[in-house]
């Protein structure tokens, strides 16, 4: 009970007010804190993964700081370390559990460290029963559903003392109108969807991220006004699949409708989204995007294969053709698209004549960069009981060699823009040379340039003098 405040002695059972109780109860002991160390408390986010990670984590940190917490620029100087963690691939998992040796060398040195982990991984029993059994050290664990308990779990394992795990199987309900704290005041992603429907086979995401659901387009609007009232020129709408927006809503709408509206949304300059999925790809969208003057001229859309078989196995329906023909409609209506992808070499159905024809595609799509991958084995999914047909050896060499196709058309993609002038973001500074800026143009590739600090923030007129491996360099007009 709190006696100093009787209207609010006990938390209340709606959402958000629950959790504005528990940041009240928190800034008070930080207040307490404060007055016995002379210091604010302190607090540590590290984040892995991809943007709707990142997102998750401006998310925590605004609950922090609205508890009266500030952050802190080591892990070594905080209280609380929090890592918001990915599971996407086996590597990432690796990561964590290495670093959580580290942490426990400084919880050994203060014992009154909290250490939080969060995000994809956390929603894996046999992660729990290891971080259980081999690292006890750690003081709150929660996953993906309720990351917006964090200030009532935090203040639970504060009083109680003893470890906290609180993981949800399913998702709930969407909880919005929490604090945030974005990591650049001029842009900021926006969640549009939660969770996948779309099981491809080798993918561990919709086992942990739950089923898909829609924001009202309502509520997007707003969240993107009050963000450009607060500053923000440039937004990235995020889902796993944007392409199907709308879809699980008593309403149905559109992702293009919902593109229209945000497009009048005065104040913001630019918007751009991801992930696509070539299966949900409409001509709608592609009419929107070239008719727009905000959308930026940039599509991430993931290949995966360029092998139809190996497409089919992977649950994407859609095959290499279909593929082709979106990257030929696009190129069509928006000249100057800039077009990026994501591919995984070594699915276990994959042979290396599968992996020729992902190499013919990526010459013939000519993609401006793509992120790839190693397929890792992810325990649950489809994929994971099947028999590989490359040996490992083979599979290295087929991804050496799809790593080596991508380079070649992204440089020569690259150098088509040099001489022109486009708007370009700026986003920092250069963090190797800080007479340099640093931002991006609406293709999303990074230009560097001479300039001075004010211009952070600005959309600036930039000549794309030469490009440098898969950047530019420019100079302001
Ligand atoms: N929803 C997005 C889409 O379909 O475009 C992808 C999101 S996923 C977080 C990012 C990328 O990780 C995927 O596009 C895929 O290339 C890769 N990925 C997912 N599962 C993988 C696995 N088991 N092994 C290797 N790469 C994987
Ligand atoms: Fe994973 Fe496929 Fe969903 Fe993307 S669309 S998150 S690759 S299941
Ligand atoms: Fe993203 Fe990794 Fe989760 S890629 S959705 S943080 S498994």
């Amino acid at each position: 009970m709190d006696e100093r405040d009787p209207v609010i002695s006990s938390p209340p059972g709606k959402e958000p007010e629950r959790q504005y109780y528990f940041i009240n109860k928190l800034m008070q002991r930080n207040a307490a804190f404060f007055e016995k160390n002379k210091r604010r408390s302190r607090f540590f986010i590290q984040t892995f993964g991809c943007q709707m990670n990142e997102r998750d984590s401006e998310k925590m940190a605004g609950v922090f700081i609205k508890s009266g917490f500030e952050s802190s620029g080591s892990e070594e100087e905080a209280d609380v370390i929090l890592y918001n963690t990915c599971t996407v691939r086996d590597n990432a998992d690796q990561r964590v559990y290495g670093r959580l040796g580290v942490l426990k060398g400084l919880k050994d040195k203060n014992p009154d460290l909290l250490i939080c982990l969060s995000g994809c991984m956390m929603q894996e029993s046999s992660v729990i029963e290891k971080i259980k059994k081999s690292y006890p050290f750690v003081d709150l664990i929660f996953g993906t559903h309720n990351i917006y308990k964090l200030a009532e779990l935090l203040y639970e394992r504060i009083e109680s003392g003893s470890q906290i795990i609180d993981i949800w199987e399913h998702e709930k309900e969407i909880v919005e109108e929490l604090p945030s704290k974005r990591k650049y005041p001029f842009k900021s992603g926006v969640n549009i969807m939660y969770g996948c429907n779309n099981f491809c086979s080798y993918c561990i995401v919709p086992y942990v991220r739950g089923r898909e659901r829609s924001r009202e387009i309502k509520d997007i609007i707003r969240e993107i006004e009050a963000l450009v009232s607060d500053g923000v020129k440039e937004v990235m709408l995020l889902g796993q699949n944007v392409n199907s927006y709308g879809k699980t809503l008593p309403d149905k709408v559109t992702f293009p409708e919902l593109l229209r509206e945000i497009e009048r949304i005065e104040g913001l300059k630019r918007i751009r989204f991801m992930s696509s999925h070539p299966k949900d790809l409409s001509d709608e969208l592609i009419n929107v995007m070239a008719s727009s003057e905000k959308i930026c001229s940039h599509l991430h859309l993931a290949l995966q294969s360029g092998s139809s078989s190996v497409l089919k196995d992977m649950n994407r329906h859609y095959t290499k053709e279909d593929y082709l023909l979106i990257v030929k409609k696009l190129r069509e209506r928006i000249p100057d698209i800039a077009i990026t992808t994501d591919i995984i070499v070594g699915y276990p159905t994959e042979t290396a004549e599968d992996v020729e024809d992902t190499v013919s595609v990526i010459k013939e799509a000519g993609f401006d960069g793509a992120f790839t991958f190693i397929y890792s084995k992810r325990t649950g999914t489809p994929a994971a009981a099947l028999e590989f047909r490359m040996s490992e050896e083979e599979i290295h060499k087929c991804f050496d060699r799809v790593l080596k196709t991508v380079q070649e058309t992204a440089k020569k993609r690259i150098s088509l823009l040099v001489g022109r002038t486009l708007p370009v973001l700026i986003e920092s500074v250069n963090e190797k040379d800080p007479a340099m800026l640093t931002g991006r143009i609406p293709q999303n590739t990074v230009v560097h340039l001479r300039g001075d600090s004010s211009l952070i923030g600005e959309i600036v007129n930039v000549r794309l003098d030469r490009a440098e491996g898969f950047y530019y360099i420019g100079s302001l007009t």
